[in-house]
């Protein structure tokens, strides 16, 4: 399957004769919210686990040198804890661009803080997409991710930014929180060696 996701995701009947629904975010759809929603509440599905695993061309990284950004994979048992908005089906064509780069969206089954469940979509970048990347260690995600940058920022920046926005949602993810510490002992390290070696700070 394609990288591009627009028109299959555009050529779905989800949205038929629909106003207005839920979409459940657990990445950049938590810490970076451009665009217009009715309601939001946190809320949490079941039987998938947020992973790194996801390349980005288009946002976080380059097709040369693909950053590194959250998907969905299952695992039976699994809580993902996110934030559930109420959108207009409108938004839909802004949303399916943000996301092309290997996200579908899928229906699923949430349920909010109060035991009550609803149906929503999620955007999921299967292993079947072009962009996927797969599984590592989290200090080789993390490396990784170090290293990438993208037209909508750096790497790094996403991955502080979602540590930042579940910490105040008092959400524990123990792979992004593994993956932080070992972006924030390179960090340490690359600003260690350049304010104490001579050689990278000589003005010549
Ligand atoms: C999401 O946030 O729900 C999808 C993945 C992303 O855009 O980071």
């Amino acid at each position: 399957m394609s990288a591009n996701t627009i028109s299959v995701n555009q050529g779905n009947h989800q949205l038929d004769g629909r106003k207005h629904v839920w979409l459940f975010g657990y990445g950049s759809l938590i810490f970076k919210v451009d665009f217009k929603y009715l309601e939001r509440r946190p809320a949490t599905i079941r039987d998938w686990q947020r992973r790194f695993w996801q390349g980005s061309h288009d946002h976080r990284g380059t097709p040369e040198k693909p950053g590194r950004v959250v998907t969905l994979t299952p695992k039976e048992g699994a809580i993902c804890q996110g934030m559930d908005y109420m959108i207009s089906t409108d938004v839909f064509e802004y949303l399916d661009f943000r996301e092309k780069n290997g996200y579908l969206r899928l229906t699923t089954t949430l349920t909010f803080d109060d035991g009550k469940t609803a149906e929503a979509l999620v955007y999921i970048a299967t292993d079947e997409n072009e962009a996927y990347l797969g599984p590592a260690s989290e200090r080789v995600i993390a490396q990784h991710i170090y290293r990438c940058t993208g037209p909508s920022g750096p790497n790094r920046e996403y991955l502080f930014e979602l540590a930042n926005a579940l910490r105040s949602l008092q959400i524990e993810d123990e792979h992004v929180s593994k993956i932080e510490q070992h972006l924030l002992i390179l960090s340490q390290r690359s600003e260690e060696f350049t304010v104490d070696n001579p050689i990278n700070n000589s003005s010549t």
